[in-house]
């Protein structure tokens, strides 16, 4: 990792520790937690949904393995989990560190019918043993940890040899002009509608924030790379207003 972002996690709300980063993280999610699902489709105009049937599809030989152990991290209310669960035709894992999503994401499953196992943790300190999962998925949680370094020896800890990491996360648009325009929707619209639907403005702000703040494709592949993992790639999605990152450990 450059020296630049060595350290780097995310800093909200003018958080001074890493603790407390994490702890404003979790609250600020346990707050928009009941609305998050409408926020979340129509503030993206439902392209989400269309960037989790991406990275199910990419990670689809993985998860029709019967025998592949896959976990989906910082699930929140479990939209991408149910996509998983229903590509592999059997019960995962899914987990999270806010409550509040979790409780979410448990009457999603129950509602569909799905039986995924889900359970309270922070993706920096995972209660599994080392080398004990073939896959782990994130979908927009990355950006929210409070050390992406710690983060990414975390996660490839959990993994087996081999195994795969798949990050879906917002990105930096490589076009100039698509970025412009991206920026003001994500700085002025977005912020204005989210803090009126979820009456959390410390939210909307937080996420365009974030976001701006986090590299982007190319250079988040290159921190995978420095933290061992081998086979990096990624793929722009919508403009590269997402991108979802591959690693092999
Ligand atoms: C933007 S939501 C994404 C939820 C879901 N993956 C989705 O695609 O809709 C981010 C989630 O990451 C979780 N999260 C952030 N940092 C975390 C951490 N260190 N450990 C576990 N979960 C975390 C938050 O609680 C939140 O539920």
């Amino acid at each position: 990792m450059s020296a630049r972002t060595s350290n780097a996690g995310t800093t909200p709300g003018g958080a001074t520790s890493e603790r407390e980063a994490a702890r404003w993280v979790q609250e600020m999610f346990g707050q928009v937690a009941p609305r998050y699902d409408f926020l979340n489709h129509f503030l993206s105009l439902n392209i989400d949904t269309r960037w989790r049937a991406h990275t199910v599809r990419r990670i689809a030989h993985i998860l029709s393995n019967p025998g592949a152990r896959a976990m989906d991290l910082c699930c929140g209310t479990g939209d991408l989990l149910v996509a998983m669960e229903r590509a592999a035709g059997r019960p995962l894992l899914g987990s999270d560190f806010c409550y509040p999503m979790l409780a979410g994401a448990a009457r999603k499953l129950d509602r569909l019918g799905l039986h995924s196992s889900l359970f309270d943790a922070d993706g920096l300190e995972l209660p599994l043993a080392g080398e004990s999962l073939d896959l782990i998925t994130i979908a927009f949680g990355f950006r929210n940890f409070s050390n992406y370094r710690r983060g990414l020896v975390e996660l490839r800890r959990v993994l087996k040899p081999g195994a795969t990491l798949a990050i879906l996360e917002f990105s930096q648009p490589p076009n100039p002009a698509f970025r412009a325009f991206y920026n003001f929707y994500s700085t002025h619209v977005l912020p204005r509608i989210g803090g009126l639907i979820s009456g959390s403005s410390a939210a909307y702000s937080y996420l365009p924030a974030s976001v701006r703040k986090f590299p982007g494709a190319p250079e988040l592949r290159d921190w995978i790379l420095e933290e061992g993992f081998r086979e990096v790639e990624f793929d722009y999605l919508t403009f590269g207003i997402a991108a979802l990152h591959l690693a092999r450990k």
